[in-house]
């Protein structure tokens, strides 16, 4: 194609890609391509500009490796993560949120009423419940994948001081899809922010904070996996989270409990648990198969 102009080269791009051999990839990347196009028109986005952003992209290969993908961090906080979460979840059951860089494969097996606190700086944390599905029947066989950051704000992968699978832990569920463990209090916590994504939101006049949060994948026999977090409602950053991941039926109170009768058998019968302790509920339900 020829004489080409600002305008004309958003259809010169559909018809090159005319014989694509997938429709739908066809379609993401000439919407992908126009919609990149209408951006530097409408905002006649200047060579210097687009050095910059280019360059941005660039500076992210060096803050990638397989403990860190910068290019994840830019989707999330640019909220993509989570608006691609939000659109593929199901209408009904408790809500999914973002993956985040801190989960690993094959994390140790935690048995029911079992502890991850173990005395470790930070507040104790006993967190119950049960999984059902979405008729009330409870999810036998069900698998948690459990992680969350330390009392001292760092995950696992960030403390050299920690085994490398602290507060990381797999818990299958009980035959009445109940559930119990003991752990610390998460706290709120800065995403990486030394890097090229850090730099942008340093150009939006954003900060880097998340609201605490335990995160869950929902591994449930006959269902997708379930890729949730859970929130205490009194954190500050509720309403400005750095990555977009909060919503309304992720956000839990956390209550102190000075009984220690009134903690799930199993936590109650551990001498070790300090009195008064922290305490959430969490019930999943889960979406539909
Ligand atoms: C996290 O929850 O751990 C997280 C999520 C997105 C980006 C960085 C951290
Ligand atoms: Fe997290």
């Amino acid at each position: 194609m020829r004489n080409l102009t600002p305008t004309s080269i958003t259809q010169a791009f559909a018809d090159y890609a005319r014989d694509a051999p997938s429709e739908r990839t066809r379609t993401l990347l000439v919407g992908l391509a126009g919609h990149l196009h209408s951006f530097v028109r409408e905002n006649k986005v200047t060579q210097a500009e687009w050095d910059a952003a280019i360059g941005a992209l660039t500076r992210a290969t060096e803050f990638t490796d397989d403990k860190r993908n910068e290019y994840i961090l830019f989707s999330d906080l640019l909220g993509v993560s989570s608006l691609v979460d939000m659109i593929n979840t199901a209408g009904s059951g408790t809500p999914s949120s973002v993956l985040g860089p801190f989960h690993i494969e094959g994390a140790p097996e935690l048995p029911n009423g079992g502890d991850l606190w173990k005395g470790q700086v930070g507040e104790p944390l006993v967190v119950s419940g049960r999984v059902t599905d979405g008729k009330g029947a409870p999810a036998a066989g069900t698998v948690l994948a459990l992680w969350q950051n330390g009392g001292n704000g760092l995950y696992a992968q960030q403390d050299p001081a920690h085994s490398p699978t602290n507060y990381h832990a797999r818990l299958t569920v009980a035959d009445d899809g109940s559930f119990a463990f003991s752990t610390v209090r998460p706290v709120s916590y800065t995403v990486p922010d030394d890097g090229p994504a850090g730099d942008m939101l340093r150009a939006l006049g954003r900060h880097a904070w998340r609201p605490a949060h335990l995160h869950m994948i929902v591994h449930a026999p006959g269902h997708r996996p379930l890729i949730t977090e859970f929130f205490p409602e009194d954190d500050k950053y509720l309403d400005a989270d750095a990555v977009f991941g909060v919503r309304a039926g992720l956000v839990l109170p956390f209550r102190k409990v000075t009984d220690r009768g009134a903690l799930p058998a199993a936590l109650a019968a551990r001498d070790s648990l300090p009195m008064p302790v922290w305490a959430a509920t969490i019930d999943l339900t889960l979406p539909p198969a």
